[in-house]
C-alpha cells in the first residue's frame, strides 16, 4: 500500500504497478485530519485524476505541502504532471532511511523526494545514476559511493549531499568540493551507541563468549574445568586506542570503570583536550602495539589509514592481546589479521566491520573461534538510527537553504590535492592535510548542545540558532 502524506509528490511504484496489470494500490492520506481521502487501487490515469481532484480541493500552499509516498512512476504522464505541481527543490534518498528524518523532510514543505523504497537492498547503481539526474540534494547511506561518475550523472543541480553516517569514505570528497557541493554528516548522536557496541564486543571476544554459548549449546559443557574458554580481563590492563576521537575516548569513558590500569593511544598528533578527559598517553603506533593488551581501531578511513593495522603492527603486539575494530574494515590487512589470528600471533579479533560488507560466509576469517565478527551493527539502536536520521535531513534542508547545517563537514583543497576537513562543533578541532595538521579552523559559533539530550533535531530549532 503506497501511502501519501503530507509534503512531497505522490509516486507508485513501478514493481507493484508491473505485478497489478499497471494498477497500484495507494492511500492518499489528508494529515491535518488524519483520515484517508483515498485508498483504493489505481492506474495512473485515474492518479492524474485524483491529483487534480486535490489540486482543486486545496489552497496551493496547501497542496506543495503534500506528501507523496516516495514511490516512481517509471515513466509517462503523471510524471510530468507531478513536475509541473511543484518547483520544490529535488531531493534523492538511497534507502528507506529511519521515520523521524522521513518525517522531517516531509513535514518541511520544502523538498520534493524520491526514495529507493527499502531497507534490505541497496539501490543498484544503474538505477541510483539514473535517479539522481538533476537533483538539488541526496541523501545517502554508507553503500552508496558518492563519485565523480555519480557527480557527473546529477549533473549541476546538486549542491547538497547528506550522508547518514559518521564516516564519509564512500564520499570522494575532492570531487565534491571541486563542484562546491557541501556535505552534511553525522557525527556525535552515533557515538554512546557506538562506544557501548565497542565494549560488548570487546568482552564477547576477550572472555570469549560466542565461543562458550556455542559450546554450551551443543553438549560441550562437561565437568566445570580449570582453564577452559579461559579469556582475558580488563582489570589491570593497558588499553590502546588507534584513532582517539569522539568514540575512542567514549570507549575509553565506559572502560574505565572495569579497572583498566592505563590508555594510551596512537593519532595524527597528540590531542591534549580528549586525552586529559581519560588520561590518556600519547604513543607512536609502534608502542600502542607493543603495549597494548587491548588494541581498539578508532579512526577514520583514509588514505593513511588503510590497512594500517597490517603484518607490521600485528607483528608487534603480544600473543595475549585482542584486536577490536569497530571504525571501517578497510583500516584492516585481513590477510594478515588471519594469519596473525591462526598462528597464535595475537589471542583475538572482534570485527565490526570488514572489507567487503558483507563478508562471504566462505571467508577464512569465520573458520577461526578466536575471531568474532559482527554485521555492521556499531550504531544500530533505534534511538541511534532515528538521530542520524533526523540528524541527515535537517542537514539537507539546511543545506538547501544555503544556511549552516547543524553538523557540516567543511573541505578545503590542499595544494597537493589532498582534502583538509574539520567538524567545527568539536572542541580542538585541526585542520588537517593529508594527515598532517596545518592549522585550526575558524570557529562559527554554534551551540555547542548534544543533540542527544535535546532529542532528535528539528529544523525549526536550528532556525533560531543560526
Ligand atoms: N562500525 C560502525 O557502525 C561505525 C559507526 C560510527 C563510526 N564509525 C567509524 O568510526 C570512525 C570514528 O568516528 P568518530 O566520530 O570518533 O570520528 P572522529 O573524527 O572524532 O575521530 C577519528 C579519529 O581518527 C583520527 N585519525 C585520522 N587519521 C588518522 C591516522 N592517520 N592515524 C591515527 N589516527 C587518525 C583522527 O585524528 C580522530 O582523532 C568514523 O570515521 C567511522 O568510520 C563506525
Amino acid at each position: 500500500m503506497i501511502s501519501v502524506c503530507p509534503l512531497v509528490p505522490m509516486v507508485p511504484e513501478s514493481k507493484r504497478a508491473a505485478a497489478n496489470g499497471g494498477r497500484v494500490p495507494l492511500a492518499v492520506r489528508d494529515k491535518q485530519r488524519t483520515t484517508s481521502a483515498f485508498t483504493g487501487t489505481y492506474d495512473e490515469g485515474e492518479i492524474c485524476k485524483l491529483l487534480a481532484m486535490l489540486s482543486s480541493r486545496m489552497a496551493l500552499r496547501r497542496l506543495q505541502r503534500i506528501a507523496v509516498a516516495p514511490l516512481s512512476f517509471t515513466s509517462g504522464a503523471t510524471t510530468k504532471v507531478l513536475r509541473d505541481m511543484s518547483t520544490l527543490p529535488r531531493v534523492y534518498v538511497t534507502r528507506q532511511i529511519p521515520p523521524e528524518g522521513l518525517k522531517i523532510l516531509q513535514d518541511s514543505g520544502q523538498v520534493q523526494f524520491e526514495l529507493w523504497d527499502s531497507d534490505d537492498v541497496p539501490v543498484p547503481r544503474k538505477e541510483l545514476l539514473q535517479k539522481v539526474k538533476g537533483v538539488d540534494g541526496l541523501l545517502c547511506v554508507l553503500t552508496e559511493k558518492i563519485d565523480a561518475e555519480l557527480l557527473d550523472a546529477a549533473g549541476s543541480n546538486l549542491k547538497v549531499i547528506s550522508t547518514m553516517s559518521v564516516g564519509f569514505d564512500h564520499l570522494s570528497l575532492e570531487e565534491l568540493k571541486k563542484r562546491g557541493i557541501r556535505v552534511g554528516y553525522t557525527p556525535e548522536v552515533l557515538t554512546d551507541a557506538v562506544a557501548e557496541l565497542t565494549v560488548a564486543l570487546l568482552l564477547a571476544t576477550s572472555r570469549r563468549l560466542i565461543e562458550a554459548t556455542h559450546e554450551a549449546k551443543t553438549g560441550g559443557w562437561g565437568t566445570w574445568r580449570t582453564l577452559w574458554l579461559c579469556g582475558y580481563e580488563l582489570a589491570n590492563s593497558t588499553v590502546g586506542i588507534l584513532g582517539l576521537g569522539r568514540i575512542g575516548v567514549a570507549i575509553a569513558e565506559r572502560l574505565a570503570p572495569f579497572k583498566v590500569n592505563k590508555f594510551i593511544y596512537a593519532d595524527v598528533g597528540p590531542r591534549p583536550e580528549l586525552a586529559k578527559a581519560i588520561n590518556a598517553e600519547y604513543v607512536t603506533l609502534d608502542e600502542l602495539a607493543k603495549q597494548s593488551d587491548f588494541l581498539l581501531v578508532c579512526c577514520a578511513l583514509t588514505p593513511e589509514t588503510k590497512e594500517i593495522c597490517n603484518k607490521n603492527l600485528f607483528s608487534k603486539m603480544k600473543n595475549t592481546s585482542i584486536f577490536i575494530n569497530t571504525s571501517r574494515g578497510g583500516v584492516v590487512n585481513q590477510e594478515d589479521l588471519y594469519e596473525a589470528l591462526s598462528t597464535g600471533q595475537i589471542a583475538g579479533a572482534g570485527l565490526d566491520v570488514t572489507v567487503p560488507e558483507p563478508l562471504p560466509t566462505s571467508h577464512p576469517l569465520f573458520t577461526l573461534k578466536n575471531c568474532v565478527i559482527l554485521p555492521h551493527i556499531a550504531s544500530a539502536s533505534y534511538s541511534t538510527r532515528n538521530a542520524m536520521s533526523a540528524l541527515a535531513a535537517n542537514n539537507l534542508l539546511l543545506g538547501l537553504r544555503r544556511q549552516p547545517m547543524i553538523k557540516e563537514l567543511k573541505l578545503t583543497l590542499c595544494s597537493d590535492s589532498a582534502f583538509l576537513h574539520f567538524d567545527r562543533t568539536s572542541a580542538d578541532a585541526r585542520v588537517r592535510c593529508g594527515g598532517r595538521e596545518v592549522g585550526r579552523p575558524l570557529f562559527i559559533s554554534y551551540p555547542p548542545l548534544s543533540l542527544r539530550s535535546r532529542g532528535p533535531a528539528r529544523l525549526e530549532e536550528e532556525e533560531e540558532a543560526s
